[in-house]
């Protein structure tokens, strides 16, 4: 096992009717700035209960960050943050109003030009370069992207999704309440679990170094999603299917299960691209990449697909080769179970964009990716063409 720092600060409160805490968790002098996405957050009530919840704090509002939020909007949020003297965020929604909302957070404590804060890519943005960082909590509707626990968010910018780390960016504390989810439409909720599938799979199908714990906390994970999966989309308020969605989602991404091993994300990174090129939502781009990249990186993943195809999908008969053919089948029955189409020419995506995407990888520095940084350009080519 690697040496790993850990260190999650954000406090969970998980559960139904948890939103009356928020009292107890935000400074009771607070000037509080809410922020949204489209209508989900107004048209099922979650901001009356949330605006209750808060008494007699001052309160503004700031809605309209879209899916795969933009600097464009974000950047007016933070501007309303400096004018107003706001101290507290609360952000309502899945993971683009959670990731635009610790952009808003970084982005209002920064003097320089905030374009600035796009560049860092993996590198954490650090306490030298701002401060301090507005602090913000979270009411997760939309279990995916586990932001509501990890310091990471994800922000569009031209033609491109640029990752933003900060320590700062942290949630000081989450609700999740699962009976807040009920409202979701279908398709969410499928990307929401192949979303924490992939998370897992990126950091669990690598190679192994013996992080037995990190191991079988991702089969468990894995498992619970398979389980649940199709129960959850079919039946909206099982809570105990959801309930086991949201806190998988969470602890796919909070640092957990990355602990001291290898990771991978590059059918993030490829993912990223489709869904600036052509608007594919993010938990439908990993459900097309996932299984053609595990077929192209068969041989650096041997032994741990191996032990996938064993643990995961309890495929034990057959060669080393078979089993593994299995379970990337397995793999992709299982998001196509869930409604997800799983190749590109479902999006009318053909051959002739191959090039287009490879382009932007390129644009964007994506030239050495995977959990070994030899995923090249060439490989990413592969791994689409067998993609379509
Ligand atoms: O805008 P509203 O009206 O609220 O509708 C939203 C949105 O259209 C709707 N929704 C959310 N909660 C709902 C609801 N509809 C009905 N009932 C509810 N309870 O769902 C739609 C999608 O929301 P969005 O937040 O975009 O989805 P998701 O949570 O999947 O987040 C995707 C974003 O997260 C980033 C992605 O790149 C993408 O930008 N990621 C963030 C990560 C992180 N911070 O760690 C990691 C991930 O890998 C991912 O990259
Ligand atoms: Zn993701």
């Amino acid at each position: 096992m690697f040496n790993f720092d850990f260190y999650n600060p954000t406090r969970i409160l998980f559960g139904k009717d948890r939103l009356s805490s928020i009292d107890q968790l935000v400074p009771a002098d607070a000037n509080v700035l809410i922020t949204y996405g489209g209508e989900s957050a107004k048209k099922y009530g979650t901001i009356d209960k949330v605006r209750s919840a808060l008494g007699n704090r001052k309160i503004h509002e700031f809605g309209g960050i879209e899916p795969n939020p933009h600097y464009e909007t974000l950047i007016k949020a933070a501007e309303m943050v400096r004018r107003e003297h706001i101290d507290f965020l609360l952000a309502i929604g899945g993971g683009s109003v959670i990731d635009g909302t610790k952009f808003i957070s970084l982005a209002a404590s920064y003097d320089g030009d905030a374009l600035d804060l796009l560049q860092y890519g993996f590198s954490p943005i650090g306490l030298d370069i701002i401060g301090h960082a507005v602090p913000f909590g979270t009411v997760l509707t939309l279990p995916a992207t586990g932001s509501e626990m990890n310091s990471g968010g994800v922000i569009s910018y031209g033609q491109g999704k640029y990752p933003v780390f900060s320590e700062l960016a942290f949630p000081t504390f989450s609700i999740l309440d699962p009976t807040l989810t009920y409202t979701l439409p279908k398709n969410q909720v499928a990307n929401g679990v192949i979303d924490a599938f992939v998370h897992t799979t990126e950091q669990y199908l690598t190679y192994p170094v013996e992080g037995r714990i990190q191991d079988r906390i991702s089969e468990g994970i894995l498992q619970t999603l398979i389980e649940i999966g199709e129960t959850t989309i079919a039946e909206p308020e099982n809570y105990d299917a959801r309930a086991n969605l949201v806190w998988s989602a969470t602890l796919a991404l909070n640092g957990l299960i990355c602990a001291g091993v290898p990771q991978d994300w590059a059918a993030h990174m490829i993912g990223h691209e489709l869904t600036a090129l052509y608007g594919i939502d993010h938990g439908r781009t990993l459900a097309v990449i996932l299984p053609p990249l595990l077929e192209v990186r068969r041989e650096k993943k041997r032994a741990k697909l191996l032990q996938y195809a064993e643990r995961v999908w309890h495929i034990t008969e057959g060669s080393e080769d078979d089993r593994i053919n299995s379970a990337i089948q397995k793999t992709r029955e299982f998001f196509e179970s869930l409604g997800a189409k799983t190749r590109l020419s479902d999006y009318n995506i053909g051959a002739d964009k191959i090039p287009v995407i490879i382009e932007q990888l390129k644009t964007h520095g994506m030239t050495a990716l995977s959990e070994t940084h030899d995923l090249t350009l060439d490989i990413s080519q592969e791994i689409l063409e067998r993609a379509l």
